[in-house]
């Protein structure tokens, strides 16, 4: 499916990752609302936003990709965590604690305290408009991880499915779908073919550019899918706060006609927003 071969990596590659810091361990998303939205759909190949790679195991768990899963991320630290947590699940037949791939792999995962309060001093500023803008107290907490270097991890580490050992042994059973790219997912186009995807999942990406140039990519990434293919997009209610569609989130939701998608109002759970790609005639 993926027409160059460059950046694509298999899981021993994907291990090997060096550079950038490992930003988010656990996810914020509900897991559960992926499950739900994955189990009922027929999607057999899939792209997606690594991040902590759990977004992925737990669309494995689902059912989907049962072609291929391919992970892409531009900071390779984010593909390595989530080929650490996978192999580690081959090996064990369980999922690592935080602490068991801390040691398995030393100096990969170091986490930094995070000082908030410096980042509560903290502004954005916009290059399209030159305004300065504060974060939302909601934010502020998200945000000292992308700037301090520090890194996501909840108390209690790990996806809530750990816990249940046949939803476990389905990941690990499915761990050979998973592939692994180096790349700005809004650069996937020119990496898999148009039609080609039967979704694509995509985690709340921030946007300092402007707003053209990604409407532009949105509209080629939105052409990956066959019709009837799937977006599911995580809209975190605090990356809304510049109101100016900066997340992929909300620039779909205003430009889904444009895109020849339709919202799946029956659909939209937890944060989560469904796409669907029309079909001929629709
Ligand atoms: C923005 S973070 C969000 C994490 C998410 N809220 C969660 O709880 O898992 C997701 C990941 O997307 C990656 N990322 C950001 N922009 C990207 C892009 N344009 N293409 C691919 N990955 C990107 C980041 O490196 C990060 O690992």
């Amino acid at each position: 499916m993926m027409e160059k071969d460059d950046r694509k990596i298999g899981i021993n590659k994907a291990l090997k990752c060096f550079g950038g810091f490992v930003r988010y361990y656990d996810t914020t998303e509900p897991l559960t609302q992926i499950i739900a939205l994955v189990s009922t759909g027929d999607y057999r190949n899939i792209l997606a936003c690594c991040g902590g790679g759990d977004q992925a195991l737990t669309m494995l768990g689902a059912g989907g990709g049962r072609g291929s899963l391919w992970v892409v991320d531009i900071n390779p630290a984010q593909l390595f965590v989530l080929a650490a947590k996978a192999s580690f699940l081959k090996k064990n037949n369980l999922m690592p604690s935080f602490e068991q791939l801390h040691r398995a792999y030393p100096g990969r995962i170091t986490a930094f305290k995070k000082n908030i309060r410096c980042l509560r001093q903290m502004c954005f500023y916009n290059t399209v408009t030159g305004r300065m803008i504060a974060p939302p107290d909601s934010l502020a907490e998200k945000y000292s991880i992308a700037t301090d270097n520090g890194m996501f991890c909840l108390p209690e580490s790990g996806p809530f499915w750990q816990k249940d050992p046949l939803f476990t042994a389905r990941v690990r059973a499915r761990l050979g779908r998973l592939h692994f790219a180096r790349m700005d997912i809004f650069d996937s186009p020119d990496y898999f073919k148009q039609g080609s995807l039967d979704l694509i999942y995509m985690s709340d990406i921030f946007w300092p550019e402007a707003l053209t140039y990604y409407q532009a990519k949105l509209a080629r990434v939105a052409g990956l899918l066959r019709p009837g293919g799937r977006i599911i997009t995580y809209l975190d209610a605090g990356d809304d706060f510049m109101g100016e569609g900066v997340s992929p989130g909300r620039m779909l939701a205003q430009q889904a006609r444009t895109l020849a998608l339709k919202m799946d109002t029956d659909n939209v759970s937890g944060g989560y927003l469904v796409f669907e790609r029309m079909r001929r005639g629709e």
